[in-house]
């Protein structure tokens, strides 16, 4: 999709000239799954698979939507307006208007309304981060046109509380992290805790990261997300009776495995030892990254996907078909699901002589055994969220 395009697409809907053209990456997460929300560590990465956005102020104080993506017509809201959508068809707007309103109550000066076409090369509900790129996207526009002084990490608090309160997910952080903060050929190893952040190169040599999409329809992801949210919650209310500690990510195994008896619920048990094994596996891969101990990071890729399957129940078939067959092809470093799971995306470290011939066997397995295509893509690791 390159910006001409874009340009003529946003004429073609609102009838006059688009002004700035940005894009907002999605994310991949190498590993550190389902730990941000409990205050331990992740390490995603900014792809060039996102969301663009094509901008036009407004006299008045009309925000008008396009997607060139959804079927629909133009969703059109006042800037003042800080209610959430509840119809379905409108429904996407809130992604736009919680980032709307959170800036508006913060900072001064966007004072009129504007036009906006967007258009996404990564599919939605692909386990990629499409609504936090949205939301990115929306906060960078604001930012750039109204010449906010905001800066870019409380842009992705603000994204996170708009899942949170305008979309009804109790999500972490690390999406919009990683669409805004993301860095060329870089992963952020991020402690969620904290908000401190180190950039990693992804220094992986012969081998590359294959983003494989499970194309599985859309299911009841966000409840069943909002069920393991509050599991560990309920979890850590239990040994916060004996330990004096905020979050699960404080917590090592040996300790968790001390009080575990705390909990006395196997469901319970499960949830949080994933959270603090996870945690654990996350710092151990990004010390085999910095040691160049490819193939330790790949192992504990691996046995991120086991836990997030055993212990946390969060991958489906489709999402362990795609890492169980990645592990039996040549040249395979690791495997795992990324992102809430139930669906989505999954990611494998591959040797590139062996790239071709990975997404053939493992498309044929997929297909073989699910009925469907899964989509191969080379992630190409980029910059966040910004103005081309
Ligand atoms: C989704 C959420 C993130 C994170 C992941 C799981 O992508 O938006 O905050 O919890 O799931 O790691």
């Amino acid at each position: 999709m390159n910006k001409e395009e874009l340009l003529t697409e946003y004429e073609k809907t609102f009838g006059e000239k688009g002004q700035d053209v940005f894009f907002s990456p999605g994310r991949i997460n190498v590993i550190g799954e389902h730990t941000d929300y409990n205050g331990g560590h992740v390490f995603p990465a900014a792809i060039s698979l996102g969301v663009y956005g094509v901008y036009g102020p407004r006299e008045d104080k009309k925000v008008r939507l396009f997607s060139g993506n959804v079927d629909g017509e133009i969703v059109e809201f006042d800037i003042d307006d800080t209610t959430a959508e509840k119809d379905e068809d409108r429904f996407w707007a809130n992604y736009f208007k919680g980032m709307i309103t959170y800036l508006r109550e913060k900072y001064n000066g966007i004072d009129h309304g504007f036009n906006l076409y967007i258009e996404a090369n990564l599919p939605s509900g692909s386990g990629l981060s499409s609504s936090a790129a949205i939301e990115m996207l929306m906060g960078i526009i604001l930012k750039d046109e109204f010449n906010l002084d905001v800066d870019r990490v409380s842009l992705a608090k603000m994204g996170q509380r708009t899942e949170n309160e305008f979309v009804g997910l109790n999500s972490g952080i690390m999406d919009q992290f990683a669409c805004i903060m993301g860095k060329k050929d870089s992963a952020i190893f991020l402690d969620c805790n904290t908000l401190k952040y180190e950039y990693m190169p992804l220094a992986l040599g012969d081998y590359e990261i294959i983003i494989m999409a499970t194309n599985k329809p859309h299911t009841l992801a966000d409840s069943a997300y909002n069920d393991r949210v509050a599991e560990c919650g309920r979890a850590l209310k239990k040994l916060q009776q004996k330990l004096d500690i905020k979050a699960l990510g404080e917590l090592d195994n040996d300790t968790f495995d001390e009080y575990s008896y705390l909990i006395n619920d196997e469901t319970e048990i499960k949830r949080a030892r994933h959270a603090i094994s996870e945690n654990q596996r996350t710092l151990r891969a990004t010390q085999a990254m910095k040691d160049g101990d490819l193939e330790k990071l790949g192992r504990l890729i691996n046995a991120s996907h086991e836990s997030l399957h055993y212990d946390y129940e969060v991958t489906g078939k489709e999402l362990d078909t795609l890492a169980e067959a990645s592990w039996k092809q040549p040249g395979v470093l690791g495997a795992r699901m990324i992102g809430g799971g139930f669906g989505g995306s999954a990611i494998a470290i591959v040797k590139k002589s062996e790239a071709e011939n990975f997404k053939k066997n493992v498309g044929k397995i997929y297909r073989d055994t699910i009925g469907y295509d899964a989509s191969f893509y080379d992630a190409e690791i980029v910059d966040g969220t910004k103005r081309i």
